[in-house]
């Protein structure tokens, strides 16, 4: 018998207030069309005072605990990808695992910014295979409304806070078309880590710092780096585009949303789309446009899933998965 890691439920949970493009253009040099039509953003989630990275992952991971019938008792392993951790250290993981009652097991934070959560399904998918846990919580929890530029238009239109959560499980199955992680594939490029950056950190100027980028240049290679890697795990699980029921990508753009979907010659119904209401929420915009679609019924049992996304460092990724 094979062990596979099997996606049993999902949460998430996002700040109360609402922030739209008209409030945004009271502030910078921009416009509700303008933002519109150049990413598909129309509003995104604040996280206020006391709306932290752990705070929301916290409701996140309990959320989707709620919806397998499970408690943090239950959970040997949290992995939480994350930009944007409450402290430099300990891992915010730590101190969602104390929040949920979940004890003794493993937990640690994942840093590859908007592929974190894509990476951290990896890490606990080969751990969960590997027999070193049984249950794990698989988060994705950002606040980057803490590290944006509020005066710089071309970033600070394009981020919101929020996160998601999984729940991964360790099944024994041999069937073929049994529900699991079937394959993944993750990538870094260091050539290219001062396209998309923080101009700061511990180490550096002992500030945390804000986020810097060059949007043009992010773009093209998110939509080359997207197409080769989903058809990477496509090969590497024996489908085609034409198999996948839905795709769930890093929510970034609308237009690169569209550019991936044309790649791969997959309608647009097919593709989860959150970008609109809550905007670029680094790794928090997988599991919570996961989150979404499955609540409201579109992902089914026995649906093949894809993931992706792609970051800054660049990081970028995939994960094809039978729920
Ligand atoms: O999640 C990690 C990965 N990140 C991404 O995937 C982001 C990828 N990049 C993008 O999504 C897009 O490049 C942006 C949305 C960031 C920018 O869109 P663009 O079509 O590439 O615009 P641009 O940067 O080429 O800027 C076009 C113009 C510029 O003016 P000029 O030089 O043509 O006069 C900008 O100054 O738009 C201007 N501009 C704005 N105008 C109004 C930039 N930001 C704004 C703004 N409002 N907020």
């Amino acid at each position: 018998m094979t062990l596979r890691s099997v996606l049993t439920g999902t949460g998430s949970s996002l700040p109360v207030r609402i922030v739209t493009n008209a409030e945004l253009a009271e502030k910078v040099d921009t416009s509700d069309e303008w933002i519109v039509e150049r990413t598909g953003i129309r509003t995104r989630h604040i996280a206020d005072e006391g709306e932290t990275t752990a705070t929301l992952a916290t409701d996140a991971a309990r959320n989707a605990l709620e919806a397998v019938g499970l408690t943090g008792a239950d959970i040997d392993l949290i992995v939480l990808a994350t930009a944007t951790p409450d402290q430099t250290f300990p891992a915010t993981a730590t101190i969602v695992q104390e929040a949920i009652g979940a004890r003794g097991g493993i937990a640690f934070d994942v840093a590859a910014v908007c592929s974190g959560f894509v990476y951290a399904v990896g890490v606990a998918d080969s751990m969960l295979r590997t027999g070193m846990a049984k249950r794990a919580l698989v988060i994705g929890s950002e606040t980057f409304s803490r590290i944006l530029d509020w005066e710089d238009r071309a970033t600070c239109v394009l981020f919101g806070d929020g996160a998601g959560a999984i729940v991964l499980e360790a099944r024994e199955s041999d069937a073929a078309d049994a529900p699991g992680i079937l394959a993944t594939r993750l990538h870094a490029d260091g050539a290219h880590n001062q396209l998309l950056y923080v101009d700061g950190g511990a180490s550096t100027t002992g500030e945390i710092g804000k986020l810097r980028m060059k949007g043009r240049e992010v773009f093209r290679h998110a939509v080359n780096n997207l197409a080769s890697v989903l058809g990477e795990v496509l090969g590497d699980a024996g489908f085609t585009a034409d198999d996948i029921d839905w795709l769930v990508p890093h929510q970034a753009n609308a237009r690169i949303l569209d550019a991936t979907a044309r790649k791969l010659n997959m309608p647009a119904e097919k593709v989860v789309v959150t970008v609109d209401r809550h905007a670029n929420t680094s790794a928090a915009s997988v599991p919570l446009a996961l989150d979404v679609a499955m609540r409201d019924g579109r992902i089914k049992p026995g649906d093949l899933v894809m993931i992706e996304a792609m970051g800054g460092g660049f990081t970028w990724g995939a994960s094809l998965i039978r729920i």
